[in-house]
């Protein structure tokens, strides 16, 4: 067949013998590094097909002759790093929590860990940087409804606020108003002497008429000083440091309808060395007790 088309003068290669207007195309072949290295990769990919997970079929796939899986690595590395936290975890979970600060080594486990398991379970509420929102605390300060100790805090972070666990911390705001426990002149004298405490208040009859009230209604809770109780979760209300809000229009809202704002309990969701690790972090945060 070749000896038919006729060969290039300038090139000396043959040509295919297609020609459009007296313009020839040339043969000329693929280089040979090119070639081989096209029929390696043929090879390559049949050797792939069968050592590795390749081809989908109908209700499965080709698993391959090694059982690779992307999924099985992960697990693998998973229980790689888990292990290799073994014991720093043993000795976490054995340690009295106040004792553990002087360890320095599990400490900083607990506080690494803590961080990251912070971000994940508890930033949505309590903000990025532990800062809190209105009805969230802030959990770097001294201000603790609960108590700031580590033991304070294991138990509020095991079993929530309020939370459906059996041994939950409960304690509630009633709702004044719409239970017709006060009329809305007397919540609003209260909530005059509330803001009267932290700051100064022009209406000094509102404020003694609020005082009665208080005595008789919220002392039973928030302490006779309304330095708050630690047993009911019910704040100071002296120190200018708001849950859900300061301004007279918040404070009668709080008073008229209630507060009962829900933390979960995290002892069925979270094991103990995670539960350990969270509590030691927010203790450290530069309001623990
Ligand atoms: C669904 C929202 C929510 C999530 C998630 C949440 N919290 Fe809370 N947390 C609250 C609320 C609301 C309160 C205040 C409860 C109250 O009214 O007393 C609270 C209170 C607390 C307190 C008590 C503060 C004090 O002053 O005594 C601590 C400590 C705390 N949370 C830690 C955590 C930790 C640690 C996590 C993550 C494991 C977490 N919280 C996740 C809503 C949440
Ligand atoms: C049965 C106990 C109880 C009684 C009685 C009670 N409180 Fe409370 N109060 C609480 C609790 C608990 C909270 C916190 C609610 C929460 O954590 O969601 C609270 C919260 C508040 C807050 C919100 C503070 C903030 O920082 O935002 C104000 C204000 C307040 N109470 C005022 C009063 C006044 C005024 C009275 C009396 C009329 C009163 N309380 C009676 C338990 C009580």
């Amino acid at each position: 067949m070749t000896e038919n088309f006729e060969k290039d003068e300038f090139s000396g290669t043959q040509t295919t013998g297609h020609e459009w207007d007296g313009i020839k195309e040339l043969d000329t072949p693929m280089p040979r590094w090119w070639l081989w290295t096209m029929y390696a990769t043929i090879i390559w990919a049949i050797g792939y097909w069968i050592i590795m997970p390749a081809w989908p079929m109908v209700s499965s796939f080709t698993k391959g002759v090694i059982g690779y899986s992307s999924r099985g690595s992960l697990e693998q590395a998973l229980a790689d790093a888990s292990a290799a936290h073994a014991t720093d975890r043993a000795a976490l979970v054995t340690m009295e929590l106040s004792a553990v600060k002087d360890d320095a080594r599990t400490y900083q486990y607990a506080l690494q860990g803590g961080k990251s398991a912070f971000a994940v379970n508890c930033s949505q509420c309590h903000g990025s940087g532990a800062q809190g929102a209105p009805g969230f605390p802030n959990l770097n300060d001294d201000d603790w409804l609960w108590g700031g100790s580590v033991d304070k805090i294991y138990e509020t972070v095991k079993y929530g606020i309020r939370s459906d666990h059996d041994e939950t911390r409960l304690g509630e705001m009633p709702a004044f108003l719409d239970d017709e426990l006060l009329t809305r002149p007397e919540i609003s004298d209260v909530a005059d002497y509330v803001l009267s405490l932290s700051q100064s208040n022009s209406d000094a009859d509102a404020v003694a008429r609020g005082k009665t009230v208080f005595v008789e209604e919220c002392a039973s809770c928030h302490g006779d000083k309304a330095t708050g109780l630690r047993e009911f979760g019910a704040p100071n209300l002296t120190d200018a440091i708001w849950f859900y809000g300061g301004d007279k229009k918040t404070i009668v809202r709080t008073i008229s309808k209630g507060r009962a704002n829900v933390m979960p309990a995290w002892v069925d969701r979270l094991d103990d060395s995670t539960i350990r690790q969270m509590t030691l972090f927010v203790h450290s945060l530069g309001g623990g007790e």
